[in-house]
This record gives structure tokens, C-alpha cells and sequence, in this order.
């Protein structure tokens, strides 16, 4: 038979082939790894799976890859990242490293406040052009699917601006982004009353967002000064009767309740959970509700604690990674996020590849994606390393070598180009 892509001999191909549900405890370290692996693919998608010497007999292809001495994983699916923003704030890393906490520095006008400003004050156009530099950066990295939230406008207008720029770019980049309401970010400053502005957000902004068709998901910075339980309760009900999924911004740096919240509501994912109760991670397994942990963040703010990925693998939680991608973290690489969680959290690094496709697919709801199966799509990443360990070991470098979205070669970092296919 003819098809349009064959990938072979890779020394490890770690497939994530298992059940269609997102992977908990034990199953986390089961990547579906076959040695001399080899994948067939034919009109985007994989159409073959199997050890090399088995596969190469079957398919005449138009295009073959030799992976001899590589590892090859499903495209990175990065769940969370605040994609949509104007400007940057490398001063405020010297504020931090002067001793300012992030509630200080968003307290005095800084932080999420003043990237509000800029964003407001950036036509559509700008805002597209600082965002598509990141999702080049992303693909160079094996990312192949990413989270966008909003939530850096605020008002009507802007939020409208920041989620109709994702669309856009959903259709005109190789990488696909599944975008995300979060109007409820911070209060903004023509607001002096965070129950007014949640009225807004809910009765004003979301229906036009859920008209427009600008959102899967709706989120909410629940968070000790920011939005209470009660607040995020209006929201987020409201949210789930229009039919958007629910995400939380949940126990970043303090617990006032919010993922047992996201529990009764049945949320989709719970994230940064770095103050997260023993019973809130009960909660949260019996309810299905994935963890998303971002370890850049407490990195980025020079915190000592990280979330407790161990303690959420023993009560049954599933766990996804992601980089958080905003001005106070400012990082496009999932590899790096492997490293962090690996050293900081103690997850395994073969935990840490499934938390950063297959479990990270689930937490944004594609089915599609995430796994080395026939069927699904043909988002492949190209490490350039004998063995995964190397991942999270050989840190602050770009290990991806190739990558391929939808069958098509999209990134090739080792041609003495860099060619970049997008
Ligand atoms: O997820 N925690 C809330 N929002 C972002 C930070 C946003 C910012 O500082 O601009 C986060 O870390
Ligand atoms: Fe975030």
C-alpha cells in the first residue's frame, strides 16, 4: 500500500496507546513504548503502529524518515497558556529578585494590570503578530496543540479582540490552539467591585462569547484577593448552562476552596494547585477533574514550593503539565516544564511525557490527539536523544529535532537552515 509518511527504526517510540481516559497513578509511567518502533501515515493521520522490521514491509511510502537513535513522542499538548498578550515585564524579574512577591508587584499597578494596559493598547494586528512569534516558538518545541485563554482585556471589546485573534490564528498557523474564555482574571480598574464585574463577565461578556462561538472553555483566576468561591460559583454555573468546560485557576497560592469548587461543578481541569488539600485531591480523583500542573510558575517566582504531584498520583489524580505561558512566566517550552516537574516534583520522566501529550490532550477535550494510534492525528515529535531520560536530564536546550503536524513536516531543527515549514 502507498502512503504519504513512514517513520522508522526509532529506537524508543513511546505510542501513550492505552484506554481512551485520562491516565492515573501507576498508569502514568506506561507509555506505550516500543523499541525499533516505526509509524505508518497516510492523509494526516496514523494509519500504522508496530515494530519497525514489520511496519517498513507493508507501505511503500512517498517520505521516510530514518529514526535510527531517536526517541519519538506525540506532538506536546500544552493545556494552559495565557497566549494572548501585548508586552513583557523583565523589569519586574528584578523586582522579585529585589524581594517584591507577585501580590505586591500586581498590588502597586504591575503584574496582569499592566499587561492589561498593554494589550488594550494593541490593535489586533500587533496582538497577532507577538503572538504568532510564540506559537513558532511553541512548534519549534514540539508543540503541536495548545490551551489560549483570554483574559488580559477585560472589557467587551478586548476580550473579544484577544479571543477572536486566537481563532484567527487557529486557522492561519500549523498549531492548533483551543481557546479559552477567562474575563474573570482580575478586577479591572474601571471596576472598584468584584461582584459587579463578575455580573459583567457573566450576564454581558460570556453570552457574546458563546454567540460568537470564540470559546470552548471558561476559566477563572480563583484566588485569595482576587475571586472568591462564590464569585467563581456565579461564573462558572453560568458558563456550564451556555455549554462551555469549566477550568480553574485554583490553590496558586493560597486554598480558599476553589478545587473542591471545580469538583461540584465537574470541571475539566483544576491548575497551578500548589496549596492543594489531601481531601481536595480526593475530591477532585472521584470527580474525573484533571490536575494541570505548572511548574514554571512557582520557578518564575523564586517560590520553594512546588505542587504535590506524588501525594496527587497516590489519591487516583491524573496529572497534566503545562507552561503557563504569560508575561510573569515567559517560557513556550514543555521540555523545560519536564525538567521542572521532574526535579521539583518528583514525577518520573515517562509521567511526565504522558502528563504532556496523552493527559494533556484529555484536559483540553481532544480525543484526536496525544497518542501513537491508528486514527489519530499524525502530531509527531522528533527528540533528538537515544532514550526519553535525556528529556527532563539534558535541560535548557531545544531537544526536538522534528516536528510533524498532521503528517506534514512543520519544524526541522538539525538542517543547517533550522528550517521552519510554516
Ligand atoms: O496563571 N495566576 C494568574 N494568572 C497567570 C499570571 C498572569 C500574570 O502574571 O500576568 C498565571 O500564573
Ligand atoms: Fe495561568
Amino acid at each position: 500500500m502507498k502512503i504519504d509518511l513512514l517513520v522508522k527504526n526509532c529506537s524508543e517510540l513511546h505510542t501513550l496507546k492505552g484506554p481512551e481516559r485520562p491516565r492515573t497513578g501507576n498508569e502514568m509511567k506506561d507509555t506505550g513504548l516500543i523499541i525499533d518502533g516505526a509509524l505508518a501515515v497516510n492523509e494526516g493521520k496514523i494509519i500504522d503502529v508496530g515494530k519497525s522490521h514489520e511496519i517498513e514491509k507493508k507501505y511503500e511510502a512517498r517520505e521516510c524518515f530514518d529514526a535510527t537513535g531517536k526517541v519519538v513522542t506525540p506532538g506536546f499538548v500544552d493545556p494552559h497558556t495565557h497566549l494572548a498578550f501585548a508586552g513583557s515585564r523583565e523589569d519586574e524579574l528584578v523586582m522579585k529578585i529585589e524581594g517584591k512577591s507577585y501580590m505586591e508587584i500586581l498590588e502597586s499597578g504591575g503584574g496582569i494590570l499592566r499587561t492589561v494596559r498593554a494589550t488594550r493598547r494593541s490593535s489586533k494586528d500587533e496582538l497577532k503578530r507577538a503572538m504568532i512569534k510564540r506559537m513558532n516558538t511553541m512548534l519549534e518545541h514540539g508543540t503541536t496543540t495548545a490551551e489560549a485563554k483570554s483574559g488580559y482585556g477585560l472589557d467587551l471589546k478586548n476580550e473579544i479582540k484577544c479571543l477572536e485573534s486566537i481563532k484567527e490564528l487557529n486557522q492561519e498557523h500549523p498549531l492548533d490552539l483551543v481557546p479559552t474564555y477567562m474575563g474573570a482574571h482580575a478586577l479591572p480598574p474601571e471596576f472598584d467591585d468584584h461582584e459587579a464585574y463578575i455580573n459583567y463577565c457573566t450576564e454581558t461578556v460570556l453570552p457574546i462569547v458563546v454567540e460568537k462561538e470564540l470559546a470552548e472553555f471558561c476559566d477563572i483566576f480563583c484566588e485569595k484577593g482576587i475571586f472568591d468561591v462564590c464569585q467563581s460559583r456565579v461564573l462558572l454555573t453560568k458558563a456550564k448552562e451556555l455549554g462551555l468546560g469549566l477550568r480553574v485557576h485554583a490553590d496558586e497560592l493560597a486554598n480558599i476552596g476553589c478545587s473542591t469548587l471545580a469538583g461540584e461543578l465537574s470541571a475539566v481541569s483544576t491548575e497551578h494547585l500548589v496549596k492543594t488539600s489531601e481531601d481536595d485531591m480526593m475530591t477532585m480523583a472521584e470527580n474525573g477533574v484533571i490536575g494541570i500542573l505548572l511548574p514554571g510558575t512557582p520557578f518564575m517566582l523564586m517560590e520553594s514550593e512546588y505542587s504535590p504531584a506524588r501525594k496527587m498520583l497516590e489519591h487516583g489524580m491524573a496529572i497534566a503539565l503545562a507552561t503557563d505561558l504569560n508575561p510573569n512566566c515567559c517560557t513556550e517550552s514543555v521540555p523545560m516544564m519536564i525538567t521542572l516537574a521532574c526535579l521539583h516534583m518528583k514525577m518520573h520522566p515517562k509521567e511526565a511525557l504522558t502528563a504532556s501529550t496523552f493527559n494533556a490532550a484529555k484536559a483540553v477535550g481532544r480525543n484526536d490527539i496525544g497518542a501513537i494510534e491508528a486514527g489519530k492525528k499524525a502530531d509527531i515529535v522528533v527528540l533528538d536523544m537515544p532514550n526519553i531520560l535525556h528529556l527532563p536530564y539534558h535541560f535548557g536546550v531545544n531537544p526536538v529535532e522534528r516536528v510533524y503536524k498532521k503528517g506534514r513536516l512543520v519544524v526541522d531543527n538539525n538542517s543547517d537552515s533550522k528550517v521552519s515549514y510554516f
